[in-house]
């Protein structure tokens, strides 16, 4: 039975190498890449951030009027690519939780980063997919 499945796993890594999937696709398995910014939101973040993204207190961060958030908006990539456990400060409260990656596409990083920026914030600034990809 072993000797089975160990045949059969090679087959399997066999079969993986010949369709050469591009690092990006395992690295990202989302299925959604056509949500809007608001819909992205509300299916990955919302969650913790809640709907209206005023986060709780102490625990989940705001991003809303966050200050944190609003210094450096590219930062927010790196936040929801790597996630985000070192301290820090949001209008003047301390978090010292934990944001575990969240995986979506670049495109939809952009896209969610872009309505946080554009509709929740009311900041005319846009991050694109460069600024994604350099990080
Ligand atoms: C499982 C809960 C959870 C989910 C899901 C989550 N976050 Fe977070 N997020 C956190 C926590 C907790 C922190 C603060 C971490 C710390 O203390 O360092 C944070 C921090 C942040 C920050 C920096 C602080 C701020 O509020 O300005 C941004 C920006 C952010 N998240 C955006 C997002 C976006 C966008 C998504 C969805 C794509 C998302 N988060 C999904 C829990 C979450």
């Amino acid at each position: 039975m072993r000797q089975i499945l160990l045949i059969f796993s090679f087959v399997l890594i066999g079969c993986h190498n010949n369709d050469e999937p591009s690092l990006k696709q395992l690295r990202k398995p989302s299925l959604s890449e056509d949500l809007t910014g608001s819909q992205l939101y509300m299916k990955y973040c919302a969650i913790c951030h809640q709907k209206d993204a005023k986060g709780v207190i102490g625990v989940f961060p705001p991003i809303k009027d966050s200050d944190y958030f609003l210094e450096d908006p590219k930062r927010a990539i790196h936040n929801i690519l790597f996630g985000q456990s070192e301290t820090i400060v949001v209008n003047g409260e301390t978090y010292n939780t934990m944001m575990p990656p969240v995986k979506i596409s670049d495109k939809e990083v952009v896209n969610v980063v872009n309505y946080l920026l554009n509709e929740v914030n009311q900041v005319d600034y846009k991050i694109n997919i460069e600024d994604v990809e350099s990080v």
